[in-house]
């Protein structure tokens, strides 16, 4: 069982100017494929507190995945994946490589996506966009992957053998 944190990042909908339809979107994404929705936060587009959430959520190891959305683009306030990067230790950009290549399929404009991924101790911070069109069709492309990646996260022996199966 995966436990997920979902971290809506937006200035509007932070101050309860605008639903948050992403997090509920990626939440029912991540509970269809039987894992758990663990915490979920809205935030605005602030660079220390998404940095300071950031860090805290993983170094509580209460979550093996935290999922922000919004926040990747070139908006002047667009400052995601700046605040992802300053907390990883090590950076995955397998994962985020992946989400561009196959949402170029979709739309040119996933060219403006700037999201990261990264580790920071055993937890895996994955940005996704801030549509929840775009966010669900980002994780759907990663989600494969994400128990295999936590299982080498954790030293998981058996991480080994599916390897060889792969
Ligand atoms: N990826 C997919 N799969 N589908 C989309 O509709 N929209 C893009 C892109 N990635 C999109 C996508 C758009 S319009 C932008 S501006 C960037 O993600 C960044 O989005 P953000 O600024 O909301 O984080």
């Amino acid at each position: 069982m995966l436990r997920f944190a979902i971290l809506t990042v937006s200035d509007r909908s932070a101050r309860g100017e605008r639903e948050d339809l992403s997090g509920p979107a990626l939440a029912e994404a991540v509970r269809a494929r039987g894992w758990e929705v663990a915490h979920t936060a809205i935030l605005p587009d602030d660079l220390p507190a998404l940095r300071d959430t950031l860090a805290r959520w993983a170094d509580s190891d209460a979550y093996d995945v935290i999922l922000t959305t919004g926040g990747t683009g070139f908006a002047p306030r667009d400052v995601t994946p700046e605040a992802t990067r300053a907390v990883v230790e090590r950076l995955a950009p397998g994962l985020s490589e992946a989400m561009r290549a196959a949402s170029l399929q979709i739309t040119p404009h996933a060219m403006l996506s700037r999201a990261v991924a990264g580790i920071r101790g055993q937890t895996l911070i994955v940005n996704l966009p801030g549509s929840p069109k775009a966010a669900v069709e980002n994780l759907e492309v990663i989600a494969s992957v994400l128990p295999h990646a936590i299982k080498l996260l954790r030293g998981d022996q058996s991480a080994e053998q599916e390897h060889r199966k792969a």
